[in-house]
C-alpha cells in the first residue's frame, strides 16, 4: 500500500520550499486549504464535455457525481477539460484528432499534480484517445463510459443511430420516402444525451474497455439517462482513490490475457471495424504486440452473440442493458475468456461476472445460437492488400462472401461522388467500386468514406449492396460489403494506388484473400510510372499528422508516441 508521503502530488504540495509554497498559495486562491490536499490523493477527472459534443452533453453533470465519490473516499478531485472528440461535428474526420487527444491526455496528466484518474468519454475516438494517453502516463485510472442514448423512434418504429440514417437515406435517394418522413426520422433518431445506441464504434469501444477490465463491471452498458449512470459515476470516484493507495497501475490490468479478452468481447459484440485500429493502438501503448493476425484468429473462433444492430436484426443498446449487459455477454462467452485477470475494481474478471444473468437470450444469444457463426470482422490479405484489409461479413449481403468483378476506380471523394450520383453510369452489381487516397496519410486521418453510398445507377435497379473497397474507414453503424483499411494505403504507393478501372478484383472471405488479377510484372511497371499525390496540408497539424501517422495495420498511432520509441519520458522537474 502506498503511504501519503509517496503520493505523486506530494511532490507539488508537501515540501517546505519556495516552489511548493507557490503551489499551496495558488490552491488557497481557489478556496482550498491543507485539509483538501494533505495526505489525500489528487484525482484528475478528465472531462470531454463540450457544447458541441451531444454524446457527452451530460458529462459536466456526471463530473459532479465523480467528485462526490472522490470526496467520500478521502481524495481531492480536480476536473481537467480536454478535447471533446465530437464525432458528428468534427471535420474532416475525428480520427485526425484521436492521437492529438491521446497526446493531450498524457501530457495533461504528466504536467499536473495528479495521483489517479477518472476518464470520462464514450463518443467514438474518445475511448481510445483517453485510454492511450492514460496508459502511456501509467497512473491508476478508471474509464467512466458516457453510456448510450435511448432508442430512437419514428412512427412507432425503433431507429438505430447511423444504421437507420443510411437505410432511410438510400430509400430517400430511391424516391421511396417523402421529405416529411425523412424529417420525422431526423427528429426521432437522437432522443437523449449519450452515445449512438447501435453497436457502432462508441458502444463497441466502451464494451471493449469494460471487457479489458478498465471500467467498473458492466458500466459500459448503462444507458446515459439511467439514474444508475450517476451512481456508477460516483462509484468510479470512490474506487479510484483506493486504486491509488493500492498502486493498481494499468500495466497490472492491460496484459496479454486481458487484451485477448477485450478482442474476444469485441468480436462477440459484432464490433465496429474501427475497433480493429483502436484495439491495436491501445494494446501497443500498453506494450502488448497485438496484430491483425491475432484479431483474425480470435475472430474465427468467436461467434457474434450480441443481437444488436447493425450486425443484429432488431435490438439496440438499451435492450442490451435490460438483457443483462456486458457481464451477461461475458458469462455466455465462458471459457473463451481468461477469467483470472485483474480489473480496476481490484477483483478478477471471473469474480465480477460470477453472478451475471442473461435475462433475454434473444438479445444476448447463447454460443449455441449465435447471430453470426464467426466474429464480426475478417482480415483479408493478397496482392491488393499485403499488409491486410478488413471487412465486416456479419453486416453485409452474404452473397458477396466470394466475389469477382471489374473495378471502377475513383482517386478522390469528389470523383467518387460523380460516379455514385450518375443514374446512368454503366455498372452492374458485379462491379467493385474503389476509392483511394483516403488512408491514414492520404486522407489524412482515414475519413469514414469507406461505406461508399450505393450508386444511383444500382439503386434504380433495386440493388442495396455491392462490393466497395478503399483505404478509408467506415462508421461503426454502417453495413454493406465494404472492404476497408487496405494497407499499405494508396497515398504511399501501396498496390491500391496501381489498379485501374476494368481490372478484375477477387475477394474470398472464407479464405481471407483479396487480389487483383494483374501480373506482378505489370504491377511493377505501373509502380515505376506512379507518382505520389500532392499532400492535402502544407502547414499546421495536418503536416505533423501525415508525417508521423503509422499505417492502419499498426493502429494509426504516431510513431513517436509508441511505447518503444526511445527512453521513457521522465517525470517533470519541480523546482
Ligand atoms: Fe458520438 Fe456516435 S456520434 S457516439
Amino acid at each position: 500500500m502506498k503511504k501519503p508521503q509517496d503520493l505523486r502530488s506530494a511532490r507539488w504540495f508537501a515540501p517546505d520550499d519556495l516552489r511548493s509554497m507557490g503551489h499551496r498559495s495558488r490552491a488557497m486562491q481557489m478556496g482550498l486549504d491543507g485539509a483538501d490536499w494533505e495526505g489525500k490523493p489528487v484525482i484528475a477527472i478528465i472531462n470531454t464535455w463540450s457544447d458541441l459534443s451531444p454524446c457527452h452533453h451530460h458529462l459536466r453533470d456526471r463530473a459532479e457525481f465523480v467528485k462526490k465519490g472522490v470526496y467520500q473516499a478521502g481524495g481531492m478531485p480536480v476536473e481537467l477539460p480536454v478535447h471533446a472528440f465530437s464525432e458528428q461535428f468534427l471535420k474532416p474526420t475525428s480520427m485526425l484528432y484521436r492521437n492529438m487527444g491521446a497526446f493531450e491526455v498524457e501530457e495533461t496528466l504528466r504536467s499536473h499534480p495528479v495521483d489517479g484518474v477518472v476518464l470520462m468519454g464514450g463518443c467514438d475516438k474518445s475511448t481510445p484517445a483517453l485510454v492511450m494517453g492514460a496508459v502511456s502516463m501509467g497512473l491508476p485510472f478508471i474509464y467512466m463510459p458516457a453510456g448510450a442514448m435511448l432508442r430512437g423512434n419514428y412512427a412507432g418504429q425503433k431507429l438505430g443511430s447511423g444504421t437507420d440514417v443510411w437505410k432511410y437515406w438510400d430509400e430517400r435517394r430511391a424516391g421511396k420516402i417523402t421529405k416529411d418522413q425523412w424529417d420525422g426520422v431526423q427528429g426521432g433518431i437522437a432522443r437523449s444525451y449519450g452515445t449512438c445506441m447501435t453497436m457502432g464504434t462508441a458502444s463497441t469501444m466502451m464494451s471493449i474497455a469494460d471487457g479489458w477490465g478498465l471500467t467498473l463491471p458492466g458500466a459500459s452498458s448503462i444507458p446515459a439517462p439511467d439514474a444508475g449512470h450517476k451512481r456508477m459515476a460516483a462509484a468510479c470516484g470512490r474506487r479510484v482513490v483506493d486504486m491509488v493507495w493500492e498502486d493498481l497501475t494499468p500495466d497490472k490490468i492491460m496484459t496479454w490475457e486481458s487484451t485477448r479478452n477485450a478482442v474476444t468481447v469485441a468480436m462477440a459484440t459484432g464490433c465496429s471495424t474501427n475497433a480493429i485500429i483502436h484495439l491495436i493502438a491501445m494494446a501497443r501503448r500498453a506494450g502488448v504486440p497485438l496484430t491483425l493476425d491475432h484479431l483474425d484468429e480470435i475472430g474465427r473462433t468467436t461467434p457474434v452473440i450480441a443481437n444488436i444492430r447493425p450486425s443484429g436484426s432488431d435490438y439496440l443498446m438499451e435492450d442490451f442493458f435490460y438483457a443483462g449487459g456486458l457481464p451477461a455477454l461475458m458469462k455466455e462467452l465462458g471459457d473463451k475468456l481468461d477469467l483470472g485477470v485483474m480489473t480496476v475494481n481490484g477483483q478478477s474478471m471471473g469474480e465480477n461476472i460470477a453472478d451475471a444473468e442473461n435475462f433475454n437470450d434473444d438479445v444476448i444469444r447463447p454460443l449455441s445460437n449465435p447471430v453470426y457463426h464467426e466474429g464480426s470482422l475478417a482480415v483479408l490479405r493478397g496482392n491488393l492488400a499485403p499488409d491486410g484489409a478488413v471487412i465486416k461479413p456479419a453486416a453485409m449481403d452474404p452473397k458477396f462472401q466470394k466475389h469477382r468483378g471489374p473495378a471502377i476506380v475513383a482517386d478522390s471523394y469528389a470523383e467518387l461522388k460523380e460516379i455514385i450520383n450518375d443514374e446512368d453510369y454503366p455498372m452492374t452489381p458485379d462491379h467493385v467500386l474503389v476509392l483511394r487516397n483516403a488512408g491514414p496519410q492520404g486522407g489524412p486521418g482515414m475519413p469514414e468514406w469507406g461505406m461508399i453510398p450505393m450508386p444511383k445507377a444500382l439503386l434504380k435497379q433495386g440493388h442495396r449492396d455491392m462490393v466497395r473497397l478503399s483505404d478509408a474507414r467506415m462508421s461503426g453503424t454502417s453495413y454493406g460489403a465494404c472492404v476497408l483499411h487496405v494497407a499499405p494505403e494508396a497515398f504511399v504507393g501501396g498496390p491500391l494506388a496501381l489498379i485501374r478501372t476494368g481490372d478484375i478484383i477477387e475477394m474470398d472471405i472464407p479464405n481471407r484473400s483479396l487480389n487483383v488479377d494483374v501480373s506482378d510484372a505489370d504491377m511493377a511497371a505501373r509502380k515505376a510510372e506512379w507518382t505520389a499525390p500532392k499532400p492535402r496540408y502544407e502547414r499546421g497539424y495536418g503536416v505533423m499528422f501525415s508525417k508521423h501517422v503509422e499505417q492502419a495495420d499498426k493502429g494509426c498511432d504516431f510513431d513517436f508516441l509508441r511505447t518503444d520509441y526511445g527512453a521513457p519520458v521522465p517525470e517533470p522537474e519541480i523546482n
